[in-house]
């Protein structure tokens, strides 16, 4: 397809281990004082002991190997619109950045390296890693100009998931910084072919720059872009051959809008989320993926000749600007026949229920807003912007009742662990899944339960609608190994 992104990843494959754990150690020591951090609580020291723990017990399993990534952040002119050039920022000089691929057992080492005019770090949206390489400001120094930073953990499950800045992320995102990591294991479903789909709108000016964010309905609505991309180009045209059935990874990307995707109104099967593969495949025409999530889809067999438009339909997230018709992202062009081995099965996985039979909730999150003079709408959690919420227990089941209470939906993002959906306004989801980010309708009720493993550190939680985000509508929390000091032992 004409948008696919294959520039290779600038060099991969076998490092000794032991020794890139120690170039990253002498990286981290931070010797400069601390003007980004806002809300961290552990010292640099605790910081430094925690990275290096992680580093070096980041070992790939027997069989496995160290997929070693250079990622470089810089500015670069870029074609989001043909012929239309756009000063845009990204990794490795492409928007996304390089689809970064590993097997579950793989040691991902991910060098880092800042030539943008402004610090950056990267999170690894939906890896269950350790809290050190999660790539907050919560954790890490944001890598300034000209530093670089190498994150190394190994890789613990298989689906879609993503990387992204996690700095000024109203313009980094917006301007690119953003890119798939896809992570396979044995024995999944064969399909005719993988494609991966990142979906983003940016909205650019009449000289073709990005506009930089703007102010009330931006708070409010959280930016949508007029200009649609995949894969970072305006609505590309896909080829597919006839009669074949393939395996769709789809990642919104974008900064606020939600997509109800559809291709061209035609069933497919939906057979994963955001946390892997779902357990049986789920019949539908059309699936909403709220802004940060994922969905898997088994997508075809379609005839010769035909051309499908790629689109997301009219959805209602309570805001202002509103979407009537639908607006395209792609158009598939099927091309002449080609035999299919792709078989679908039945069962795809099987996933235990964390919870069965009635659930009592140990928390209340409550996503709430207010009018502010400074910002317009500020946002927050619990009354509080930039909450501070209560340490988590290792090992203690966590059932959370998260609330929202505003007009308008936002999709609610945990870092670092999977959760399952209870009920979405006093009703069971139509199947179990893993998840990290799920929608928490307008004045609705997400009841979520998940299991903190042993992995303390400081975590967060958020709205993914990065206006929302940036006007406090996030927490941060400590997993701690034991409840009662509050801190991890
Ligand atoms: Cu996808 Cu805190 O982020
Ligand atoms: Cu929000």
């Amino acid at each position: 397809m004409a948008a696919n992104n294959s520039r290779p990843l600038l060099f991969r494959g076998w490092l000794p281990a032991a020794q890139s754990c120690k170039l990253a150690r002498e990286e981290t020591v931070p010797n400069h004082p601390d003007h980004h951090a806002h809300a961290a609580s552990s010292t640099d020291e605790e910081r430094a002991t925690a990275y290096a723990e992680a580093c070096a017990a980041a070992q790939p399993d027997p069989g496995r190997r160290v997929v070693a990534v250079a990622l470089e952040a810089g500015e670069f002119d870029w074609e989001f619109v043909p012929g239309v050039r756009t000063r845009a920022w990204g990794f490795n000089g492409t928007v996304p950045g390089p689809t970064i691929e590993a097997t579950v057992g793989d040691v991902l080492e991910i060098r880092l390296s800042n030539r943008l005019p402004e610090p950056t770090v990267v999170h690894w949206h939906g890896l269950r890693i350790p809290a050190a390489m999660d790539g907050t400001q919560m954790v890490q120094h944001p890598v300034d100009p000209g530093e670089s930073f190498t994150y190394r953990f190994r890789v613990p499950d298989a689906g879609t998931f993503w990387y992204h800045s996690h700095f000024n992320e109203t313009v980094q995102l917006e301007r690119g910084l953003y890119g798939a990591l896809i992570v396979r294991t044995a024995g999944e479903p064969v399909f005719d072919a993988d494609r991966t789909l990142v979906l983003d709108d940016v909205e650019l000016e009449k000289d073709g720059q990005i506009k930089p964010p703007g102010k009330w309905l931006e708070s409010h609505d959280g930016r949508e872009g007029s200009t649609r991309l995949v894969n970072g180009r305006q609505e590309p045209e896909i080829h597919m051959a006839a009669g074949q059935t393939e395996r769709w990874r789809i990642v919104n990307a974008a900064s606020a809008r939600y997509v109800l995707f559809s291709v061209g109104g035609r069933p497919f099967r939906i057979i994963g989320s955001g946390g892997g593969l779902i357990p049986a495949p789920v019949s539908a025409s059309e699936v909403l993926i709220p802004a940060a999530n994922r969905a898997e889809l088994a997508v075809g067999p379609f005839a010769e000749g035909e051309t499908l438009r790629v689109e997301t339909l009219p959805f209602n997230r309570g805001s202002f600007k509103g979407h009537r018709k639908p607006e395209l992202f792609a158009t598939v062009h099927l091309g002449a026949a080609a035999p299919s081995t792709a078989r679908l099965p039945s069962r795809l996985r099987e996933i235990e229920p964390l919870v069965t039979g009635p659930a009592t909730p140990n928390r209340e999150v409550r996503l709430g807003f207010s009018l502010g003079l400074r910002h317009g709408v500020e946002f927050n959690i619990n009354r509080e912007q930039h909450h501070h919420a209560d340490p988590v227990p290792v090992g203690e089941l966590q059932i959370w009742d998260v609330l929202n209470r505003s007009p308008v939906h936002h999709p609610f993002h945990l870092h670092g662990f999977f959760f399952q959906v209870l009920e979405v306004n006093g009703k069971p989801p139509g199947f179990l899944s893993w998840e990290d980010t799920v929608n928490v309708p307008a004045f609705g009720r997400v009841r979520i339960a998940w299991m903190p493993d042993d992995r303390p550190g400081e975590w967060m939680y958020h709205c993914h609608i990065l206006e929302h985000h940036a006007a406090g509508m996030m927490a941060h929390f400590n997993v701690v190994r034991r409840p009662d000091t509050g801190a991890p032992s």
